[in-house]
């Protein structure tokens, strides 16, 4: 979908799968990576949670959106995560860093030290952001991981596959990233969107796909796009993950 006029605006079937994947997702990596982290003796202590398109925190009619779903998940999980959780959330709009302020600030997990540390929300280009976030990390041999970055956006080019290559450079970094296939397909033959679609994908590689059609089409799109799969067919890449599995 296009971005709404309106701060807030209705929860397409679309935003409630994504909280439903992030949810379960969330659920079994936060005891997992807390556990391994405590055990390797990993970074200063904490598990890292960054949503770069944060939007308003709710939907119309109160439905959570994606930074109440991760903390409202972290807050009931069953498990002592030894560690806490914190959360950076970044936002474009100015309105709806307002809106997703208050609701934070109102919100019962603020007093709930300990679990979750909440940053106050930062109103700012998600790609910029995170950069920063790297630099500041790189810079003072601070290690990024544990992390999840949830990257959420409207359309198809509000990041780069470059950001996503400097986030799985770093050991234990996840980024769950999502692109609008119906947004991006009509325009696969508009020479006017080319630049954009090739940001997404870090190349051009992408444009093999013009001439196929139907599920040969999206298969083949999904796998150019999806740097696991890319990774898996040659792991030498960086961003491979090298931690040992799960402890008992
Ligand atoms: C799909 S909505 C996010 C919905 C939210 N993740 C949720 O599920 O509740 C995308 C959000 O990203 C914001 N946005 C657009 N471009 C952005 C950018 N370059 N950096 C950060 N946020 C951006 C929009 O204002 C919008 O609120």
């Amino acid at each position: 979908m296009a971005d709404p006029k309106e701060t807030i605006y209705d929860a397409e079937p679309h935003s409630r799968a994504k909280h439903h994947i992030l949810r379960e997702y969330l659920k079994r990596w936060l005891p997992i990576l807390a556990n391994q982290s405590r055990r390797l003796g990993l970074n200063d202590g904490r598990l890292l949670y960054v949503d770069g398109f944060a939007g308003a925190g709710e939907f119309t009619n109160n439905i959570p959106g994606s930074p109440l779903v991760a903390i409202e998940t972290a807050l009931t999980h069953s498990t002592n995560f030894h560690v806490p959780i914190q959360i950076k959330l970044i936002e474009l709009r100015d309105d709806r860093v307002q809106h997703l302020r208050s609701l934070i600030a109102q919100h019962p997990a603020r007093g709930q030290s300990g679990k979750i540390i909440i940053d106050d929300p930062i109103k700012g280009d998600c790609e910029q952001v995170i950069m920063q976030i790297i630099d500041e990390h790189e810079k003072t041999n601070r290690r990024v991981g544990p992390a999840l970055f949830f990257l959420d956006q409207f359309g198809y080019s509000s990041f780069s596959m470059g950001l996503i290559h400097r986030i799985l450079k770093h050991d234990v970094c996840e980024a769950f990233s999502y692109l609008n296939w119906n947004l991006l397909h009509p325009f696969m033959t508009d020479a006017t969107k080319h630049t954009g679609i090739s940001k997404a994908f870090g190349g051009d590689e992408w444009k093999a796909v013009i001439g196929l059609s139907g599920q040969e089409k999206e298969e083949r799109f999904r796998d150019i796009y999806n740097p696991p799969r890319r990774r898996a067919a040659n792991p030498m890449r960086p961003g491979t993950n090298t931690l040992p599995p799960p402890g008992p």
